[in-house]
């Protein structure tokens, strides 16, 4: 597949994603809220939609594409994920965390509202994933959703996203080594990209032996996403990337890129590619979307 008609997927799997997202999120206009409500719906709206890769929602579409699912049950899941992820940027980019004034080419939810709106933003995002996920309107048995809201909660909380935050900010300054620097990023991005894959694959019913080839597959790309957010943050422009360039170096962020160097960074991102393209190998010609998704995932300018 080439990379156009790769990317030509993707933004078409995004409008779908994005009709989906408009769909779960409540109307700011809605009969009887009042203005504090509606500021808080709107500040919501404004953290998920008219933005972002929508990468996530992407994976479990490719990871699906490996057998036979549901469209509407991998466009469903791939909405709470998204929900999920979002919710993490708006915390992120808070003064408390990472103190980001921009995101998607707009400014970050609490500039654009203020931060308890933010904040409660983001809980209420986190919230609407749950329950969008576990309410029986999209077509899932009641086992599969609980089995799907316990993986997503790991992979959001303590042991997953979370706790990679946890990792992140407490690492600022510090000097981190290629371990530790492996962990805090396979938690704090890895873990929800790696659920995005494994929900694909567990919609479309693979054998055991496969769903292991691809948590190999997702464990790699999670780590080359994140090399490649930390390189593009130290060459991309804040135009290209809708963020503020430049801010890990200025904040002391524990990357590979400060604890290698640019080439070190590149070496590193090589080699998790090509752990990643050998678990594709292994899975055979129906892997030919996920193998689309890490070519654009370490070529990607934004
Ligand atoms: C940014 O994720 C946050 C990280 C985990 C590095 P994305 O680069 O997927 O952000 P959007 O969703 O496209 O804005
Ligand atoms: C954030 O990583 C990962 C999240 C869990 C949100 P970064 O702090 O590097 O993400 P950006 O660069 O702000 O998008
Ligand atoms: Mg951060
Ligand atoms: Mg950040
Ligand atoms: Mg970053």
């Amino acid at each position: 597949m080439s990379p156009a008609e790769a990317a030509a997927l993707v933004a078409e799997h995004a409008r779908a994603v994005e009709a989906e997202l408009e769909a779960l999120l409540a109307d700011p206009e809605q009969p009887g809220a009042t203005e504090a409500e509606r500021r808080l719906f709107a500040a919501m709206r404004h953290a998920v939609l008219g933005g972002g890769k929508r990468l996530r929602p992407f994976l479990v579409r490719a990871a699906a594409a490996l057998g036979r699912a549901e469209p509407a049950a991998v466009l469903r899941v791939g909405a709470a994920i998204e929900l999920v992820h979002c919710y993490s940027l708006v915390h992120d980019d808070l003064p408390a965390m990472d103190d980001a004034t921009t995101r998607r080419g707009r400014p970050s939810c609490h500039v654009a509202f203020d931060e308890a709106t933010a904040i409660l933003a983001g809980d209420a995002l986190q919230a609407l994933a749950f329950e969008v996920l576990a309410r029986p309107d999209w077509p899932g048995s009641a086992e599969l959703r609980a089995e799907l809201a316990a993986g997503l909660a790991r992979a959001a909380g303590a042991a997953g996203m979370c706790g990679g935050q946890a990792l992140d900010l407490a690492a600022e300054g510090t000097a981190l080594d290629e371990a530790g620097i492996t962990r805090l990023q396979a938690l704090k991005t890895g873990a929800l990209i790696a659920f995005a894959c494994e929900a694909g694959a567990r919609l479309a019913g693979l054998d055991p032996e496969r769903l292991r080839l691809v948590a190999e597959y997702a464990r790699a790309l999670g780590l080359a996403f994140q090399i490649t957010d930390d390189l593009l943050d130290a060459t991309g422009s804040a135009a290209e990337l809708g963020k503020p360039a430049g801010a890990d170096a200025v904040q002391g962020k524990a990357t590979f890129l400060r604890l290698l160097g640019e080439r070190g960074a590149r070496v590193r991102l090589e080699a998790v590619r090509a752990d990643a393209s050998g678990a594709l190998d292994k899975l055979g010609p129906e892997a030919l979307l996920l193998r689309a998704t890490l070519d654009l995932v370490v070529e990607r300018r934004h």
